[in-house]
């Protein structure tokens, strides 16, 4: 039974991809050798300027996208449902034309240079595209078999190794119909594991998962990101983002809000005022009187959002007042704290 893949993988030799040749004047600039081998580690392995999509719909899903991605980063592409981070990843990966605006990946325009960057890249977009009648090994092998720069005589061991690497040595035989929506996901990732790989696009990587199964990921994310290999993953999972990425660019409806390190993201974000104390009605009282706002009371925490200007004043107010002090500071701010301060609005699907 050979249900038609959702979506399909990306994979080199994608018969839909036109095969369009630079213009001669882009391969004088961009096909010189030389520019390969060097690419420095501070170069950016994804740029893209203005980038644009509009769907024949009318639907504007990504508006002018400036994205730079640091090599070496684990580059997280966050966003609520619908703001357009599948949009741009098949745009990255050559899989649709944009409106307008440019992408270059590992430093070569897309979709013109797909052939020559494809095979550099592995990536998982939106549920990979499963063959169900053959088993999880057999559909990696099939894959790499399609992919013309694989070496066809280390297949076997290469397939062996990424399916271990995702856990799926156990279930490498059963048939992929059978798979979980998470097993799934773990075979699509084994796919863009094939090869080593300059730059990792991953779509959503724990879609499906469990908690276990995200753990796995985000660790495997952090081993390969050690080996050198760039990982830009899209999620609408703020905790994820924060525990794995390096980096992070914050969209919503279509547009880049924020992109940077993501403790400066969140460092943009000033954090709660938190006072632990013995005496938490006579604290909220003094820290009112003193122009803090929002201020609420839980047992012996009294948090609130201090007003401009040195916070140690409102310690020493409390002090000076009677109230004993056991802690005090600021709650050190989420990368959800950060979204909501740089969008207005919570974390929720535009309408
Ligand atoms: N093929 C399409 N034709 C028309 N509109 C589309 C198409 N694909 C996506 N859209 C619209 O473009 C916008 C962005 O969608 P996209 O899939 O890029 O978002 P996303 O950030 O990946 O969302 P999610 O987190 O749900 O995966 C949405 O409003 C969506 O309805
Ligand atoms: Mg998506």
């Amino acid at each position: 039974m050979g249900e038609p893949p959702a979506t399909e993988p990306v994979r080199p030799d994608r018969p839909d991809q036109p095969d369009r040749p630079d213009r001669p004047d882009q391969l004088k600039r961009q096909d010189r050798p030389e520019r390969e081998e060097r690419e420095p580690a501070g170069d950016a392995v994804i740029v893209t300027r203005g980038l644009t999509k509009r769907y024949r719909g009318g639907q504007l899903a990504v508006d002018g996208l400036d994205l730079t991605v640091p090599a070496g980063s684990v580059f997280g592409f966050l966003g609520p449902n619908g703001s357009g981070k599948t949009t741009t990843i098949r745009m990255l990966m050559g899989l649709i034309e944009p409106t307008s605006g440019t992408a270059h990946v590992l430093g070569r325009p897309m979709p013109h240079a797909a052939r020559a960057v494809l095979p550099r890249v592995g990536a998982l977009i939106e549920g990979p595209a499963l063959y169900g009648f053959l088993s999880g090994r057999d559909n990696l092998l099939r894959y790499d078999a399609a992919d013309p720069a694989a070496d066809p005589r280390t297949r076997r061991v290469r397939v062996a190794a990424a399916l271990d690497r995702v856990g799926l040595t156990a279930a490498a035989g059963k048939k992929a119909k059978a798979y979980s929506l998470g097993m799934k996901q773990r075979l699509g990732l084994a796919a863009a594991l094939l090869r080593p790989r300059r730059l990792l696009v991953l779509d959503e990587p724990t879609n499906g998962l469990d908690p276990q199964g995200m753990r796995e990921i985000r660790t495997l994310v952090r081993e390969l990101a050690s080996d050198g290999t760039t990982v830009f993953l899209s999620s609408h999972l703020l905790d994820e983002i924060e525990q794995v990425c390096t980096h992070a660019a914050v969209m919503a409806r279509g547009r880049l809000i924020r992109q940077g390190a993501v403790a400066d993201l969140a460092a943009g974000t000033r954090g709660r005022l938190v006072v632990t104390t013995p005496d938490p009605q006579e604290a909220a009282r003094v820290l009112k009187e003193r122009g803090v706002g929002d201020v609420v009371v839980a047992e012996d925490r009294v948090t609130g959002e201090p007003p401009d200007g040195e916070i140690a004043d409102l310690n020493r107010a409390l002090v000076a007042e009677g109230v004993r002090v056991r802690g005090f500071g600021r709650e050190r701010p989420s990368l959800e704290d950060a979204f909501v301060a740089l969008t207005g609005e919570g974390f929720d699907v535009a309408g």
